[in-house]
């Protein structure tokens, strides 16, 4: 009997060390150590046995069972490491880089263009997204019914609330609330009732400026637009001063840089010209002042605005402007 149970012992030992799937453990486990097993056949009839005979093989079961037992579980783990992919670890494997999270090009362009400004003097002032129509257009000497209005596509929102159409509505609040000197910029949203396409979206971003004080002339608007322009852009940038027409501004005037992307030859982002516009400028017009309370008289100032996103499309490469908006994992990647 003592040598039945060798016998087994060295049988199970195989079976269990080469089972490769949980399946054929589980086999060799009710084959050697199940209810039904031999072994435990043997447990049983211990009984039936002579009492020093009883002693011994009872003992050697025990012992052997006992192997096995340890054996079901070490071969368990292995067995559960191999399916975990554990056994196939390759240590040289280089490691996987994780996505850190950054900025969006829109937040890059507006922060530069802000510490720009910062740099030469300007302070931040903010202002409301919905905003009724005495600060977005009245103010801005874009009476009602006039058809200087339709050059400003607006989702109006009830009577004379609408969502604002430029950054220009805050030059009104500021010159409203604070006193001359004032020298601010202000970033931020806007929106227009548009369909939208490559170049225009529904909502972007401007930039706006104002600056207000006794004897402020074009020149000097001329110089801080062409010292902004080098800081962005270079030292050596070509930039175009063009004649324009803004209700709130007079003398006008439109700011054209260089196309960055095809530096001139002519490209979609420029529509062949070469020039691509990033701005409207001009000196503050007396009706604005009038509007506002400030001594026309007395004071000049000059303001601008400039399309953020324009200037982010040139600095990232990008031909459409709807990208900016999607989130679109794949294309922010890319910047
Ligand atoms: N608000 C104008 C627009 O959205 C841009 C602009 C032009 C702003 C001339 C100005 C300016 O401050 O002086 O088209």
């Amino acid at each position: 009997m003592l040598d039945r149970i060798r016998e087994l012992g060295t049988e199970a030992r195989a079976a269990l060390e080469g089972a490769a799937t949980p399946a054929e453990l589980e086999d060799a486990r009710v084959r050697y150590l199940g209810r039904k097993s031999e072994l435990n056949q043997v447990s049983r009839g211990l009984k039936d046995l002579e009492p020093d005979k009883r002693r011994e093989v009872g003992r050697a079961v025990n012992e052997i069972k006992k192997e096995l037992n340890a054996l079901l579980e070490s071969a368990k783990e292995r067995i559960e490491a191999a399916e975990a992919g554990a056994d196939t670890l390759d240590l040289t494997l280089p490691g996987r880089t994780p996505w850190v999270g950054r900025k969006h090009p829109l937040t890059r362009t507006l922060e530069r263009l802000t510490s720009i400004f910062r740099g030469l003097g300007f302070e931040v002032a903010l202002g409301p997204h919905v905003e009724d129509d005495f600060h977005n257009f009245d103010a801005l000497n874009i009476p009602a019914d006039h058809p200087a209005r339709d050059g400003w596509d607006t989702f109006y929102i009830d009577g004379d609330t609408l969502l604002r159409t430029h950054t220009s509505p805050v030059q009104i609040r500021v010159m409203q609330s604070q006193t001359p000197p004032i020298r601010i910029i202000a970033p931020g949203r806007v929106y227009r009732n548009e369909t939208p396409d490559a170049s225009h979206g529904s909502e972007f971003f401007q930039l706006e400026g104002l600056y207000v004080d006794r004897g402020v002339t074009f020149g000097e608007l001329k110089g801080v637009l062409t010292r902004f322009m080098r800081e962005l852009y270079g030292e050596n940038v070509n930039l175009r001063f063009r004649a324009g027409f803004f209700p709130f501004t007079e003398p006008s005037t439109e700011v054209d840089v260089e196309c960055r992307i095809c530096h001139g030859s002519g490209c979609s982002v420029c529509s062949g010209t070469g020039w691509v516009e990033l701005l409207g400028a001009g000196m503050v017009d007396p009706r604005v002042f009038e509007a506002v309370g400030i001594d026309p008289d007395v004071y000049t100032g000059y303001a601008f605005g400039l399309g953020v996103d324009r200037i982010c499309m040139m600095m990232t490469g990008t031909d459409d402007i709807r990208l900016f908006l999607e989130n679109d994992l794949r294309f922010l990647r890319q910047i």
